[in-house]
């Protein structure tokens, strides 16, 4: 199987997960969009009544086009099922998100939900987080004061930015820079705190203590449900 359809199996079995009445939290990325595809054909042929929340613009505007009633978050408390992919996952299931730059609305949309189903192929398995880049979603406002800071604390990274070259805009307005590291990390949690600290980081990519069942797609088509 290539990785497409490692994507696409893990959000088609994802999409079986979901019943009726609920609400749904819609991840953002390739994977996520392979979840809302098939999400939306189940509610096409099945009638399934459900309502969604987007966890970035583009997978509102996916869902809307095929139809799924999209509710507004500032309306709710809870999520009763969020499906989203994910860049890193270690074996206790902590993650690193963000690569679609979405990973401050997907952590809000992670925290208030019942149960964040994660679905990756198994390119996204590694033995400790590190390994990609850390999105660390940072305020334009004193942004290379932030940088700054950040790189004191032995950090290293770029700002993200737009294929033709323009500074990255999230959702929110907001820039993101990538970090990378040299190494796999020893304690995460210790990262995620330092960073965390600096006035003008609004989110790190670090999700920890979030994912519930874990599907994973392999290359010879098997999946696995983690719980
Ligand atoms: C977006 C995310 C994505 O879930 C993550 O980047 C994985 O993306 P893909 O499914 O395209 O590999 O965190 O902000």
């Amino acid at each position: 199987m290539s990785t497409q359809e490692m994507k696409q199996a893990v959000g088609n079995a994802a999409a079986k997960l979901v019943e009726k009445g609920m609400v749904v939290g819609l991840g953002t990325g390739s994977t996520a969009s392979y979840f809302i595809a098939a999400l939306i054909k189940r509610y096409q042929e099945e009638n399934l009544s459900i309502h969604a929340v987007a966890s970035s613009k583009h997978s509102f505007d996916l869902a809307h086009q095929g139809g799924i009633p999209l509710l507004d978050i500032d309306a709710l408390t809870s999520i009763d099922l969020t499906v989203d992919g994910a860049d890193e996952i270690d074996p206790s299931k902590q993650m690193i998100k963000g690569g679609g730059g979405a990973l401050l609305r997907e952590k809000i949309v992670a925290h208030m939900s019942h149960e964040m189903v994660v679905i990756v192929d198994e390119t996204k398995l590694v033995p400790a987080l590190g390994k990609s880049l850390l999105p660390v979603e940072i305020l334009p406002f004193a942004h290379t004061a932030t940088r700054h800071h950040i790189e004191k604390l032995g950090y290293r990274g770029s700002w993200r930015q737009t294929k033709k070259g323009d500074t990255y805009l999230t959702d929110n307005g907001n820039y993101i820079f990538d970090i990378h590291f040299s190494h796999l990390l020893d304690n995460p949690r210790n990262d995620e705190k330092a960073i965390s600290s600096i006035p003008g980081v609004v989110e790190t990519g670090f999700f920890f203590d979030l994912a519930g069942r874990v599907i994973v797609g392999f290359a010879d088509g098997q999946i696995i449900i983690k719980k």
